[in-house]
């Protein structure tokens, strides 16, 4: 996820890009650009890394353009480095993204073959050699990007400028954020509106497919026909704060609503439903010895490992192949019997935590073929592993993982079937079934979230409760632990999660009327046994939260509150359940006055040991 803004008017451009770019750096910090189009000529300025590194490169600057684009990365394609930062020239087009070209190896192909010379790895500068191809036909901006949008595939939102006309910004979008701001004699194109509210509160809304033409004179909407289409001026109420967390009260929050699009990113260009094949090529020259590995070693920390234990049910389900978890902190302390003929999966959002790290280098130091799981592009785990299959969640600000987490198991489920095919232990129609159900899983979490008052309802009977206890079982086992680390790392609340069949080995003796019981009870192959368990709690008068499958009146009829998620395959089922324990923890923890995006003694990232 990146953060894109363009500019038009009678200001110098580039004080106000910064200042818009400042409120979309929560999007992106891998690197920072900003482009103007002054005396005929482009400015380009890059720099690696946070804003605050591309402001140190202007101050000795005096840019006084007054069109330009900008930009902060979230690197997907590519490394931070500059010259995969944006914004990307191409003869006379500069332009900014935000978004995913699937089919962009084969229009860079297409594109090399006409002898342009590529600069980056970036799917974006493909975009720009694309439209000036097409504007050096003679088409003006406008008709070239249009013309262009018709070949990519994938998400985009763009802000283009061409240096052959200095009164024009051209805007699209498919599939990624693009909003226009009116201001007075002067116009904006933006990821989202936190930039451009130090400028104007006037903004309208482009779907996709459609694109915004920016002259000093106004500002045109069209279908990529070209038909003009009017659209209603929306004036935004909200304060500075607020606008940074696109109108949530919490970036968790914000974070919780952005899963479907993190799932929608995470799965994006990896497969192709009509053959089945899984494209993970950016496991590298691991990919050979994925073949030949005997057993699979999953190791991370926090919420990271609690997506390993679903991992294991995942690999031992679809690739056959045995499958063990561990703590890192534990692993790297024993004498892990892990050698040449292992694969070891590192997981972890940040990259950075110390005892994924030292870990993994453990692994490889014994010879394993190390892959690693990660949300942050250069990170050091991702550096340092043999391949890394990337999930694109979009930087994460709140300490409580929640986005990451579900990439993590949308990755997951994609790399167990990439496995299980290349092992032979699926075949083709068992994949293709299986990824039927994999691309449901945006659209069921959207439905999951429609819960949200609901669960906001059920918060306010228990969030002054000492006490919760988690139960699940199967691949929704590590899910009750995940619900419990949520609620107990931004309530302060103390919580426990349990696999379901372990109740009467101990903590029956806990259940009571005051403390509430979450029961994972989805539609599974272990959900009579659940079943019996949820009686066991109310035999004792406990009170029982169920996550059920929805319909299921039979569990709603037993329980004091039951929250419904669509039903889904049991292995992408612990997706769904994560969604209502990510709701349950954020509003407890609210109605507690918690500071919920930066909890007491915790960091986002935990880099020390
Ligand atoms: C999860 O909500 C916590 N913030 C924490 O457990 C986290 O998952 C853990 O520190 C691992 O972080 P990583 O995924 O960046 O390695």
């Amino acid at each position: 996820m990146c953060g894109i803004i363009g500019y038009i008017g009678k200001e110098t451009a580039v004080p106000i890009l910064i200042e818009g770019l400042k409120k979309l750096e929560y999007r992106g910090y891998d690197s920072a650009g900003v482009a103007v189009l002054q005396d005929g000529k482009f400015e380009v300025r890059r720099a690696v890394g946070k804003l605050q590194n591309l402001e140190a490169l202007l101050r000795s600057e005096t840019l006084t353009g007054k069109i330009g684009v900008g930009h902060v990365r979230w690197a997907t394609h590519g490394r931070p480095s500059e010259e995969n930062a944006h914004p990307h020239r191409a003869g006379s087009i500069v332009l900014v993204h935000n978004g995913i070209i699937e089919n962009y190896v084969a229009l860079k192909k297409d594109l090399a073959a006409q002898g342009r010379v590529f600069q980056s790895e970036t799917d974006t500068e493909v975009i720009a050699h694309l439209i000036d191809s097409i504007a050096q036909k003679g088409l003006a901006l406008e008709e070239a990007v249009r013309e262009a949008a018709k070949h990519l595939e994938g998400a985009y939102a763009i802000a283009v400028i061409d240096e052959r006309d200095p009164d024009v910004v051209v805007g699209a979008r498919k599939g990624s954020p693009l909003v226009v701001g009116l201001g007075l004699g002067e116009f904006f194109l933006a990821s989202d509106i936190p930039a451009i509210l130090h400028r104007t509160r006037d903004v309208l809304f482009l779907n996709d497919d459609e694109m915004a033409i920016l002259t000093p004179e106004g500002v045109r909407i069209t279908d990529l026909k070209g038909t003009e289409l009017t659209r209603e001026v929306t004036r935004v109420m909200w304060n500075p704060v607020m606008a940074e967390k696109g109108g949530y009260r919490h970036f968790m929050l914000k974070e919780i609503y952005e899963q479907p699009r993190a799932i929608m990113d995470t799965i994006r260009g990896r497969f192709s439903q009509d053959t089945g094949v899984i494209h993970l090529e950016e496991i590298g020259p691991a990919y050979d010895r994925l073949k030949t590995a005997k057993k699979i070693f999953i190791v991370a920390c926090g919420t990271s490992w609690h997506a390993g234990l679903v991992g294991k049910y995942m690999f031992e389900e679809l690739a056959s192949i045995t499958t063990e978890v561990d703590i890192a902190s534990e692993f790297r302390y024993r004498s892990p019997l892990v050698g040449k003929d292992d694969l070891f999966i590192a997981i972890t959002q940040s990259g950075e935590t110390a005892d994924t790290l030292a870990a993994m280098r453990e692994a490889k130091k014994r010879g394993a073929t190390v892959i690693a799981i990660c949300n942050v592009v250069g990170s050091t785990v991702s550096r340092e592993a043999d391949g890394v299959i990337y999930t694109h969640a979009g930087p994460e600000i709140g300490v409580a993982s929640t986005k990451a987490f579900t990439a993590q198991l949308t990755a997951l489920y994609l790399f167990g079937l990439f496995f299980g095919s290349l092992r032979g232990a699926l075949s083709t129609d068992s994949v293709k079934k299986r990824l039927v159900d994999l691309v449901h899983v945006p659209t069921l979490v959207e439905r999951c979230l429609e819960a949200n008052e609901h669960i906001e309802q059920i918060a306010k009977h228990y969030f002054k409760a000492n006490d919760f206890l988690y139960l699940g079982r199967g691949p929704n086992f590590p899910i009750a632990l995940e619900g419990a680390l949520k609620l107990k790392e931004i309530s302060y609340i103390h919580a426990e999660g349990y696999p379901a069949g372990e109740m009467k080995h101990g903590p029956i003796a806990l259940i009571d009327e005051k403390m509430p019981v979450v029961v994972l009870a989805g539609k599974n192959g272990v959900y009579d046994k659940i079943l019996a368990n949820i009686e066991e709690v109310k035999a004792r008068g406990g009170i029982v939260i169920a996550i059920m499958t929805e319909g299921d009146a039979e569990i709603a009829k037993r329980v004091t509150h039951s929250i419904s998620i669509p039903a889904t395959n049991q292995l992408l089922m612990p997706i769904l359940m994560s969604i209502p324990l990510q709701l349950l923890a954020y509003h407890i923890a609210v109605l507690l006055g918690a500071d919920v995006d930066q909890p007491r003694n915790l960091a986002k990232s935990v880099t020390v040991e």
